[in-house]
């Protein structure tokens, strides 16, 4: 039997390590609200991501970087609100970590306090050690993000694919070494070629998450609008639409509009 069909209660940290010692792939999407996270939870999704990019595909900002501590927690909630058993991870957004291992502690309790979330995410390797391991002896869970990372698009000056260089390719390599070793639970790897991310794999004994990291890691992660098809003018290669809601709630709403201007909505029947 799987390991998560075993524990088929709640997904939890250790329930995902099995499913790496098993190989079982892990699947997990962004959420941020109440709706959605209720229907991926049914789903059998085994990790929502309250990711930043909440700022991109909910707030409509270019990148992660304005979103705040409030915003993602008030995103944590809805979502932690609707789950039954799948495990919620919320991305500590940029400026409320980096340089500042106390910020960075009092930033994960307060979304683990205020939004019931089970881990965090943040961004960075060796030059957030500190703040991890701030946050780790906490007792708060804490999931790394390596390859390309959004908070540090100013740095990178494009979205390409990262570490295709042997250099950047080791530092990467060190860096998930370094994040196990000091305790992450897991690492999402995003954007870098498959066979970095299989090595990566690997060489970990802890989960191992890409996004546009190949086919050799344990689970795989999309923010959840691009794979429904919500977004339309984000194409990146390993995205996989499986639906094209874009052009289907246009639809919905065209129609709808049409019938209260045709005063067909409300009918006879939809009145009281
Ligand atoms: O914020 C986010 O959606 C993410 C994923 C791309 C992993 O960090």
């Amino acid at each position: 039997m799987s390991a998560a069909k075993k524990e088929a209660k709640r997904i939890t940290t250790h329930v995902l390590h099995a499913m790496k010692e098993q190989g079982e792939k892990i699947s997990m999407l962004t959420a941020y609200d109440y709706s959605m996270a209720k229907i991926l939870d049914a789903a059998g999704i085994d990790i929502l991501l309250v990711g930043d990019s909440a700022s991109n595909v909910m707030a409509g900002h270019e990148t992660t970087l304005p979103i705040t501590l409030e915003q993602m927690i008030y995103h944590a909630q809805s979502v932690v609100r609707a789950v039954e058993r799948t495990f919620v991870v919320v991305d500590l957004p940029f400026g409320s970590y980096q340089g500042n291992s106390t910020k960075a502690l009092n930033s994960a309790i307060a979304i683990m306090k205020e939004s019931g979330a089970h881990a965090v995410k943040l961004e960075g390797g060796a030059e957030i050690e500190d703040s991890v391991r701030r946050i780790l002896s906490a007792g708060v869970p804490v999931m790394g993000h390596l390859g390309l990372t959004p908070q540090s698009i100013y740095k990178f000056g494009t979205y390409n694919v990262r570490a295709k260089e042997e250099a950047e390719a080791q530092k990467l390599f060190e860096d998930a070494l370094l994040l196990q070793e000091i305790g992450c639970f897991a690492i999402v790897l995003e954007k870098i070629p498959a066979t970095l991310g299989r090595k990566v794999a690997e060489a970990l004994h802890i989960p191992v998450i890409g996004i546009g990291a190949g086919n050799g890691t344990d689970g795989q992660v999309l923010v959840v609008h691009d794979m429904l098809g919500i977004t339309k003018d984000f194409n990146p290669r390993f995205l996989r639409r499986y639906l094209n809601l874009f052009e289907t709630i246009k639809v919905a709403a065209e129609q709808y509009s049409n019938d209260v201007k045709s005063g067909t909505f409300p009918s006879e029947d939809e009145q009281y």
